[in-house]
């Protein structure tokens, strides 16, 4: 395992959409554990293929607390929602920012695991959220585009 370099607003990579991932070669399931590392050690909640620069549709997602409860999803696709959420949100690839974003409160993910199987994931709150704002990454979308009001400023600690 290895960290990768989080790329920033800006970076142009981070605007693309991503490819579906047809078959799980042995790179990809190395990017999997690279991004989960890059994750935890960035204390982010969550990471997109494209934030380290690789145009996959390929997300982890973990929002326990003790930190340990990743959910790796390939090829996601939000199936339905319900609800409504009002809260701040934050990436890894803009840092130092926080922003105001109303999100669904629930939503229904259909994706592949990492064996390639499929799997149905339903999340209300912050792992609904995590959820809308990682498979956007996966269209070129960042969260700030759905920010109320102003970007504010943040410390290391209150990113996601
Ligand atoms: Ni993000």
């Amino acid at each position: 395992m290895a960290l990768r370099i989080i790329r920033i607003m800006g970076d142009e990579i981070l605007t693309k959409k991503c490819r579906k991932v047809t078959e799980l070669k042995p790179r990809y399931r190395e990017l999997i554990d690279d991004m989960l590392e890059t994750m935890y050690h960035a204390q982010g909640v969550g990471l997109a293929a494209p934030q380290v620069g690789v145009l996959k549709q390929i997300v982890v997602i973990d929002v326990s607390e003790e930190a340990n409860q990743p959910i790796i999803l390939i090829n996601p696709e939000i199936v339905a929602s319900s609800g409504e959420q009002t809260g701040q949100e934050g990436c890894l690839s803009v840092p130092g920012k926080a922003g105001i974003v109303t999100r669904a409160n629930y939503v229904k993910v259909k994706a592949c695991d990492e064996n390639m199987e499929e799997i149905t994931i339903e999340g209300e709150g912050l792992l609904a959220r995590a959820l809308q704002h990682e498979i956007d990454h996966l269209s070129g979308e960042l969260y700030v585009s759905r920010v109320e009001g102003e970007l504010m400023n943040v410390t290391q600690e209150e990113e996601g």
